[in-house]
C-alpha cells in the first residue's frame, strides 16, 4: 500500500452500465488495496450540461453510490463523496480560474468534442442549451480544483480524459511558479488498459443511445438486451462457418465476462458452423446474469436501506472536506489571501 493519493470522479449520470463494470470499477475496486482512494460523484461536473434537467439529480447521485458499494468499492478502504460537499473545490476552483490561460481550456479536444454533442444534441431536439456556457469551459479547471484539492497524485482515467488531465498538470506547474510554491504535485494518468465495451448495437455503450446493460438491470431486461447483440454480420444460418473475430459484440462480451475455457469453446463451435448464434446469445445472457447476480442483490439491499447509504455518503464527505482544508490551508496562505 502505497502513501499516494488516488482521485477519481464519475458524473452522475444515474445507474451505471456494463461499460462502466468492466472500464471503471473493476480497476477502482483493485486499486483500493494499493492506494489512499478518494471516488467522488461529480455533480458540478455533471450540470456543465445538463443544469437545466436536474428533476433526477438527487437520484441518479445515488444510483451511482449504490452500483460502486454493489460492485465492491468499500467505505473503510476509500472515502467516497459528493463533489458538490467539499466547498473547498468551489473554492480552489476560483483561485486556479485566475491563474489559467483562457487559451489553455479553449483549446482542450475533450471539451470540443463535448460542445460538438451538445450541438447535435441541440439540433435533434431543438432545445436551448449554450453551444459552451462559462461553467462548460472550466470544466478541466474544476476537475483539476478535484484532484489538487485532495492532493492526487495518480488519477485513473480513460484516453479520452487524457486531455483534461494535461491541463491539470499545467495549471499546477503554473501555480507553484507564479506563488513561488511546491504544493503540488503534477498528478499522474494512470490507464484504463480494458478496453471499452460497445453498446448492444456496436455503437459506443451509453444511456442516451438505448443500447446499455445496466449493472442492475434484472435478468429479463438482461437477457434480452443480450439478444439485440450484433453478431458476425455475414452469417445466416447456424451452419453457416462463424467469424468470432467479425462477431461484433457477442463474442467480445464473451471474452469480457465468461472464463477463457468458455471462450475457446464458443470460437470453435462458431468457426466450425456448430452454434447457432440465437443460442450462443441465449447462453451469454445467462453468464452474464450469474456474474451479476450477488452484486445486484446487494444493490437491492442497499436500495432498501437508503438512510445506511447516506450515513456513508456524509461519512465521506466529512473526510474529503478534513483532507481538503488540510490542502485549502496552504494555498490560502500562499495566495495570501
Ligand atoms: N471528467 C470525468 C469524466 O467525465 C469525471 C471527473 C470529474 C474526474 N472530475 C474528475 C475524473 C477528477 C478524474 C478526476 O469521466
Ligand atoms: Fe458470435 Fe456466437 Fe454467433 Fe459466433 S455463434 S457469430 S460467437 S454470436
Amino acid at each position: 500500500m502505497e502513501n499516494i493519493n488516488l482521485v477519481s470522479g464519475m458524473r452522475s449520470t444515474g445507474k451505471l452500465h456494463l461499460g462502466h463494470y468492466m472500464g471503471v470499477i473493476t480497476n477502482w475496486v483493485k486499486l483500493q488495496d494499493e492506494y489512499n482512494c478518494f471516488y467522488f460523484v461529480a455533480d458540478w461536473h455533471a450540470l456543465t450540461t445538463k443544469y437545466d434537467k436536474t428533476e433526477n439529480l438527487r437520484q441518479d447521485k445515488l444510483d451511482v453510490v449504490l452500483d460502486w458499494l454493489a460492485c465492491g468499492i468499500n467505505p473503510n478502504k476509500s472515502t467516497i463523496y459528493f463533489q458538490s460537499k467539499v466547498l473547498q473545490i468551489a473554492e480552489l476552483h476560483v483561485l486556479l480560474s485566475m491563474v489559467t490561460p483562457n487559451n489553455w481550456v479553449e483549446r482542450d479536444p475533450t471539451l470540443k468534442d463535448m460542445v460538438k454533442i451538445l450541438k447535435s444534441k441541440n439540433e435533434d431536439t431543438s432545445e436551448n442549451v449554450p453551444q459552451m456556457s462559462y461553467g462548460l469551459l472550466g470544466y478541466p479547471v474544476l476537475m483539476s480544483a478535484d484532484i489538487m484539492v485532495m492532493n492526487g497524485g495518480i488519477v485513473p482515467v480513460g484516453v479520452d480524459q487524457l486531455a483534461h488531465l494535461e491541463i491539470t498538470r499545467d495549471i499546477a506547474r503554473r501555480f507553484n511558479n507564479i506563488y513561488k510554491t511546491e504544493l503540488f504535485n503534477e498528478p499522474k494518468p494512470k490507464l484504463t488498459q480494458i478496453p471499452l465495451l460497445l453498446g448492444v448495437d456496436g455503437q459506443k455503450m451509453g444511456k442516451s443511445f438505448h443500447n446499455d446493460v445496466k449493472i442492475s438491470d434484472d435478468e429479463e431486461t438482461t437477457s434480452k438486451k443480450i439478444m439485440q447483440c450484433i453478431t458476425d454480420r455475414s452469417r445466416a444460418r447456424k451452419d453457416d462457418l462463424g467469424h468470432p473475430d467479425k462477431c461484433e459484440v457477442a463474442f467480445k462480451y464473451y471474452q469480457a465476462f465468461a472464463d477463457s475455457e468458455t471462450v475457446k469453446q464458443v470460437e470453435c463451435e462458431c468457426k466450425a458452423g456448430q452454434r447457432g448464434c440465437a443460442d450462443c446469445k441465449r447462453q451469454l445472457g445467462k453468464i452474464i446474469n450469474d456474474k451479476f447476480a450477488p452484486i445486484r442483490t446487494k444493490r437491492q439491499e442497499l436500495a432498501q436501506d437508503v438512510d445506511k447509504v447516506y450515513d456513508i455518503i456524509n461519512e465521506g464527505n466529512k473526510k474529503a472536506a478534513l483532507e481538503a482544508e488540510k490542502t485549502m490551508k496552504l494555498v490560502r496562505d500562499a495566495v495570501n489571501i
